[in-house]
């Protein structure tokens, strides 16, 4: 199938193409806004202690997580395959090995592993829109609203449930195509979104604690950085950008040739970005003003937001309406997840969209109780990192995102030929050009490499 006589750059894509430069760019941002922004970039700077996190993460965003979606686009709409067979393709063409397609390989794997828990936690948005609707944030104080939730996740018939229903609507998505429902879906819910992030973060201003909320995230206790903080802090950028399993490469190759990929990929890092420090801001005056624990862990939300709808006028209703769009959040990213698998089987395998979906998701969902159990009745079992969640998050976000992307930024730098990347991302070969390729070339590789050999214990 592999088209390898097509010149470069011309080679004709097998997918359709988006309908707009903008819509690509609501793609990719669908993709990169989700639980990532608002339900774990909380509760994971929580867990490390505040602002020193933060502050990791900001750099690890713009000298790591932004040159690599550059690359990953970039690659993509080279390649206009699925990215197993974008880098096989591109492998063979710019070095003679197609082994690169591991890379792609790779990144459909962790494309499993992440949707698996990340479909458990969209399950919980959806459960928590009816809860809301139903008035029972209503007055509720922290005490009952943590015992609340403690006794949701404790039932897995309950939230097996909301999995199976997250996964089946991710799976009709996938199954319909790319280029419909996507850009509906994001040009609504992603400013919504926005807009009620504005509400409550008044909220959090008046009836929180804002100040001590504002001092958590932004002023740095460097002694609290060590090699846990950074590796959190880096997975939290490859995961929050989605970047690293080949899911904005899979975007790209739909990507029309004349679009500017540095700005679209500034546009959606400097959104994405904003996004989280935007839900932080409204979660941590919230915390501290009811005297929780900013290291709650991956129920922090669950426990916070609530807490602010019980209290503010109008709050069932809002309370429905922000669960709702952080539902379609978790879904605009969710299809990204299963992007590149589905493509590549149905490019690979001749099967059609629909099957390859429902395929790649029986799976997915399967391996999904995984998540379901273990913050019920598996929560006892723990090894390594803590649960099977624990590990299975660990394994996926902060080992297997990171090892991807270094072979990315290997590939764009190192074994791409100069010619074929600037002919990509900037013709003109101008000075952004030769910042991004400084920044894939060295500093993000070697900064990607200390931080893994370090979360292993190399350095100690
Ligand atoms: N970026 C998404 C989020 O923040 C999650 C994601 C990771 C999506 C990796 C695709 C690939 O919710």
């Amino acid at each position: 199938m592999a088209q390898s006589n097509a010149s470069s750059g011309q080679r004709i894509s097998l997918h359709g193409n988006w309908s707009s430069r903008f819509a690509f760019i609501l793609a990719v941002t669908g993709s990169a806004v989700g639980l990532g922004n608002i339900w774990k970039f909380p509760y994971v700077a929580g867990q490390n202690g505040g602002g020193a996190f933060v502050l990791v993460y900001l750099c690890c965003v713009v000298a790591i997580g932004l040159p690599i979606m550059m690359a990953e686009i970039m690659l993509g709409r080279r390649g206009r395959r699925n990215p197993v067979e974008t880098m096989r393709i591109l492998g063979e063409e710019e070095s003679g090995q197609p082994i690169w397609a591991l890379v792609g390989l790779g990144g459909v794997v962790a494309g499993f592993l992440i949707l698996s828990f990340y479909s458990t936690i969209a399950g919980w948005t959806l459960a928590y829109t009816i809860k809301a609707g139903a008035g029972s944030f209503v007055g509720a104080d922290a005490a009952t609203l943590s015992a609340e939730f403690g006794a949701f996740i404790a039932n897995p018939l309950v939230t097996g449930f909301w999995h199976t229903l997250f996964m089946a609507m991710t799976v009709l998505l996938v199954g319909l195509g790319v280029e419909e429902g996507i850009e509906r879906a994001v040009r609504f819910m992603v400013p919504a979104l926005v807009i009620l992030l504005l509400l409550l973060l008044g909220y959090a201003i008046t009836s929180g604690d804002f100040a001590a909320g504002v001092e958590f995230l932004f002023k740095p206790d460097f002694s609290k950085i060590n090699g846990a903080v950074v590796i959190a802090a880096m997975g939290q950028a490859f995961f929050t950008l989605s970047v690293g399993m080949g899911a904005v490469m899979a975007y790209g190759a739909y990507l029309p040739q004349d679009a500017s990929i540095t700005s679209t990929s500034f546009a959606v890092a400097a959104a994405d970005t904003l996004i989280a420090l935007l839900s932080g801001l409204v979660i941590f005056p919230i915390v501290f003003a009811n005297g929780l624990d900013p290291a709650e862990g991956p129920g922090l939300i669950f426990q916070t937001l609530p807490l602010a709808f019980g209290k503010m006028p109008g709050g069932s209703f809002f309370g429905v309406l922000f669960f709702i769009c952080l539902g379609f959040a978790a879904l605009t990213s969710a299809i990204s997840l299963m992007e590149p698998a589905v493509a590549w089987i149905v490019e690979r395998f001749d099967v059609t969209r629909q099957a390859a979906a429902i395929r790649v998701g029986l799976i997915i969902w399967a391996l999904g109780f995984l998540t379901v159990l273990s913050f019920s009745h598996l929560s006892e079992f723990q090894f390594g990192r803590g649960t099977i969640f624990d590990n299975l998050d660990f394994l996926a976000i902060n080992v297997m995102l990171p090892l991807g992307g270094l072979m990315i930024t290997i590939f764009a730098g190192w074994v791409m030929c100069r010619n074929s990347s600037a002919d990509e991302i900037d013709p003109d070969a101008g000075r952004l050009y030769s910042i991004w390729r400084l920044l894939v070339r060295y500093i993000a590789p070697v900064a990607v490499t200390f931080v893994l050999l370090s979360a292993f214990g190399v350095f100690d």
